[in-house]
């Protein structure tokens, strides 16, 4: 009981007749009036299902974090959210990121909550929680699943995505034998939690760390950890205290918080689809990030954890015995803003007090990184005007600056044709081109931008190629692969006006991305493109089709970017 104004209160502690209605449903499910009136009410929201196996352990972790609510006085109700799950969902996962986004806010906004937990991890569950949840306003905590375990076949440390592409190209060079191929898949994923290379799930746990919105260090705990059990209860029993403290995401969410976030994330190698996540989270609270802010982080911060793919050696169970995320912030500490709060209700500075580096191999001190510069530059040219991503420290260097040939295709399945095609009329120095495959276009905006490399080049050893499209890639992937052309082809962006044959310049250094091809032919070209037949007329899809905006926006629908979720005039919803 506390003595506090709970919003929880609006339903249940008048004497009126819809208040009777809420109490009396409450005893239905056997709880007796001092169980719930009076107390923090805690929703948590839990995105497991059968079919999301990242989030396997969740319905027993929603016990801990119930054991910690309860342990604080509070009352916890376990709410489902829908499952993003990366590895089943078509055409992507990215398509639903703000449907989870809009049902977090709305189950939270409708119901007598007040605060919550999220129970995330799996790519698009991470900033589709904290989107909707930010925008609702109660006091939040985010709860990230966990990586898996290593993988491991035949005495070799398997990384997810990563070697799966790996002896994925191996075996279309006929290098793998389909017993090999079976036992890779059996062994690559071996427990539950997420994608254990510093993929999308990692990085947007790493970012959610630093952003202050989980326990100290909670990012790094492998799934199946005994301490992942007691984290959960910790965030169960954190989250009563901050209803009480009324510590709203408000006053943790700032301009200061994203810019931490996205230094983080540089120096661990971050996913590409950082990016866009990272965007769209910070438009949600107010913070009007930009890429070019997040281009000039990557210029100047250091890569310094050796975790794949963007590291060489190392996997997050190794970065968590090294010391984890608190360890890698410790050697960033002068460059971030410390007086951040975070949901312990302590500064950043506070939380990383006693952290240590105990493998600097796995984490590096900024004097002796992995890669000078951080994981993500981006571009802008002729071909991307509203800008494009790569990832420099995932691909050869000798593609840093590249001329070449383009080779065009209009969709997913005529390129896997031709890239399986062992006549395919292609060097090393074409540079392979999807688009129709942006938010729009994919639709949703598919993981397709690590174009295969063709058959015909594979057989002569070549592993790597300059690659372009308005498509995301895995966060596991790897390769010269430009990423997120904005405007994108489905809307006539310029990649839509590029042919077969036309030369293409990647200038790294200048950040630049150009078609070596005359304006007025340019101009000629983009009066005669017309538009292609939206891809849906009813829907979820059709909505996402009206409303989602371009990946240098953050693909977040165009009617939910304000600022915690409030529009002018309306009341403060906590
Ligand atoms: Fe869930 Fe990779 S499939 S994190």
């Amino acid at each position: 009981m506390t003595d506090k104004k709970l919003r929880s209160d609006r339903w249940f502690a008048p004497d009126d007749l819809r208040s009777f209605g809420h109490r009396s449903r409450m005893m239905q499910l056997g709880y007796a009036e001092e169980d719930f009136v009076g107390k923090p009410v805690i929703g948590i929201l839990n995105t497991w299902s059968e079919l999301n196996t990242c989030h396997s352990h969740f319905p027993e972790r929603v016990q801990d974090v119930k054991r910690g609510v309860l342990q604080a006085g509070g009352f916890p109700v376990e709410m489902p959210s829908l499952s993003v799950d990366e590895s089943f969902t078509k055409p992507t996962s990215m398509l639903y990121r703000n449907m989870l986004a809009m049902e977090t806010e709305e189950m939270i906004r409708s119901h007598p909550l007040d605060g919550v937990v999220l129970m995330g991890g799996c790519d698009k569950t991470t900033p589709g929680l904290v989107m909707g949840a930010i925008s609702a306003g109660v006091p939040m905590i985010y709860l990230p699943a966990g990586p898996m375990l290593r993988g491991n076949y035949a005495g070799k440390v398997l990384g997810s995505g990563s070697d799966a592409w790996k002896y994925w190209d191996e075996r279309r060079a006929g290098n793998v034998t389909d017993e090999e191929w079976r036992g890779v898949q059996g062994g690559i994923a071996r427990s539950a939690g997420v994608c254990m290379t510093m993929g999308t799930a990692s990085t947007m746990t790493a970012i959610t760390d630093a952003l202050g919105l989980t326990l100290p260090g909670a990012s790094s705990i492998p799934a199946v950890d005994a301490e992942h059990q007691r984290m959960s209860a910790g965030c169960g029993r954190r989250i009563v205290e901050m209803v009480t403290e009324e510590l709203t995401p408000n006053r943790i969410l700032t301009a200061t918080a994203f810019r931490n976030a996205a230094i983080v994330a540089m120096a661990t190698g971050c996913s590409t689809n950082a990016v866009v996540h990272l965007i769209a989270m910070a438009r949600r609270a107010g913070v009007p990030m930009t890429l070019d802010e997040l281009d000039e982080l990557g210029r100047v911060t250091p890569l310094i954890a050796n975790v794949r793919p963007s590291g060489k050696d190392y996997l997050m169970e190794d970065f968590y015995y090294a010391g984890g995320l608190r360890a890698l912030m410790k050697q960033l500490e002068s460059r971030l803003d410390c007086s951040a709060l975070t949901v312990t209700g302590r500064s950043m500075g506070e939380n990383l007090e006693g952290a240590k580096v105990y493998n600097g191999d796995v984490i590096r001190s900024l004097d002796n990184p992995v890669y000078a510069e951080g994981s993500l530059a981006v571009l802008r040219g002729n071909l991307c005007p509203d800008g494009a991503v790569i990832k420099p420290a995932a691909c050869d260097p000798k593609y840093h600056v590249h001329e070449g040939p383009a080779l065009v295709f209009d969709s997913y399945p005529e390129m896997k044709k031709a890239i399986d095609d062992e006549n395919l009329d292609v060097t090393p120095d074409h540079v392979l081109v999807l688009r129709n495959a942006g938010p729009l276009g994919g639709p949703g905006f598919p993981e397709w931008g690590m174009l295969p490399i063709p058959k015909a080049l594979i057989k002569k050893g070549h592993r790597d190629m300059v690659r372009i499209s308005d498509a995301r890639m895995s966060g596991t992937s790897y390769g010269a692969c430009v990423l997120h052309v904005a405007p994108e082809s489905f809307v006539g962006g310029p990649l839509a006006l590029l042919k077969t044959g036309d030369i293409v310049r990647l200038d790294l250094p200048q950040r630049r991305l150009d078609m070596l091809v005359s304006e007025e032919e340019i101009a000629g070209r983009r009066a005669a493109w017309q538009a292609p037949a939206p891809r849906y007329e009813r829907g979820y899809g059709y909505l996402f089709s009206k409303h989602v905006t371009q990946a240098d926006q953050g693909c977040d629908f165009d009617f939910l970017q304000t600022d915690f979720g409030r529009t002018a005039g309306e009341p403060d919803i906590f």
